[in-house]
């Protein structure tokens, strides 16, 4: 079968093209460049789509995602990946790097990725610090993640292996059980307002509500982790955050009311205020 006639007798372009690449484990490019697809895969592949158009997220259909150019386990357990967090990620990247031009290194660098659901941030912050030790062996790091879920803990240690991660994983209520002190937190906490799940996208609700539901007003865990999280900020620590594209402002106030210094809020390439910064 031609790669045009499944894509019509599935109606899912985007769907079809990621399970094939799952499938023949092959990139984009190569599935566009196929003469013919064997008719037991665009069978599977149209099985795993139909499943997909009952509204389930097809990373949890095909076991992984792609993410920030690395490939993760994904199970129903976590949420599923999102484009916007990758803006995180750069943003934290960038920040590790300012920080070791102005520290040289003196210290370890120490990096708590909070409410870690398949610990996509941990590992990939995890991958751009052995890149900088690499060329800098007085760059020294430490990475822990952390989640209420422990399965949600057992996938980022899958993920971990997966990318030879070295990370420290701590089951804990956001900060409640977590006694170190670290130069920088980054999180993406949950941060949907509890009447907005699922509104725009019923597929969202296959996904675990405790990644989803940022309470009433979609601001519960920026408050409750800005209340306690300069007992686990080193002198000039950082946190950065994701955030909801209307809640800069709030996110914000709640941060310099806190005391917190150099907020700064980035936009991501939607130009959707994405990220939000702050010092101790
Ligand atoms: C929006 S998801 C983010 C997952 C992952 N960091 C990502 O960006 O894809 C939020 C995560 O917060 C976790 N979480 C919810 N309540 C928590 C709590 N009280 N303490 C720690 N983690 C919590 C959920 O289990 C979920 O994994």
């Amino acid at each position: 079968m031609k790669l045009a006639q499944l894509i019509s007798q599935t109606g899912e372009p985007e769907a079809t093209i990621q399970t094939l690449c799952h499938l023949l484990k092959m990139e984009r490019t190569q599935v566009f460049l196929l003469k013919d697809i064997k008719d037991d895969i665009a069978l599977q592949a149209m099985n795993v789509v139909k499943e997909y158009k009952k509204g389930i997220p097809l990373a949890y259909l095909l076991g992984h995602t792609f993410f920030y150019n690395h490939d993760f386990i994904v199970t129903k357990d976590v949420l599923v990946p999102r484009y916007d967090t990758e803006h995180l990620v750069l943003w934290a990247q960038r920040t590790i790097i300012a920080d070791f031009v102005v520290n040289a290194g003196k210290e370890t660098y120490k990096i708590l990725d909070l409410c870690c659901g398949s610990g996509i941030i941990g590992v990939c912050l995890a991958a751009g610090c052995a890149w900088l030790n690499e060329r800098h062996k007085n760059f020294q790091y430490e990475v822990t993640a952390s989640d209420f879920s422990e399965a949600a803990l057992d996938v980022t240690s899958q993920n971990a292996a997966l990318h030879n991660a070295d990370i420290k994983l701590v089951h804990s209520d956001l900060l409640e059980d977590i006694h170190e002190k670290f130069d920088m937190i980054v999180s993406n906490p949950p941060y949907i307002r509890t009447m907005d799940i699922g509104v725009e996208d019923k597929r969202i609700l296959q996904e675990p509500r405790m990644a989803l539901d940022g309470g009433p007003d979609g601001l519960y865990f920026y408050r409750r982790i800005l209340a306690t999280a300069k007992k686990n900020l080193k002198p000039n620590g950082t946190i950065l955050f994701e955030i909801g594209y209307d809640q800069a402002k709030d996110v914000t106030e709640i941060a310099a009311k806190l005391g917190y210094k150099n907020i700064t809020v980035y936009k991501d390439l939607a130009n959707h205020d994405r990220v939000v910064t702050m010092r101790v």
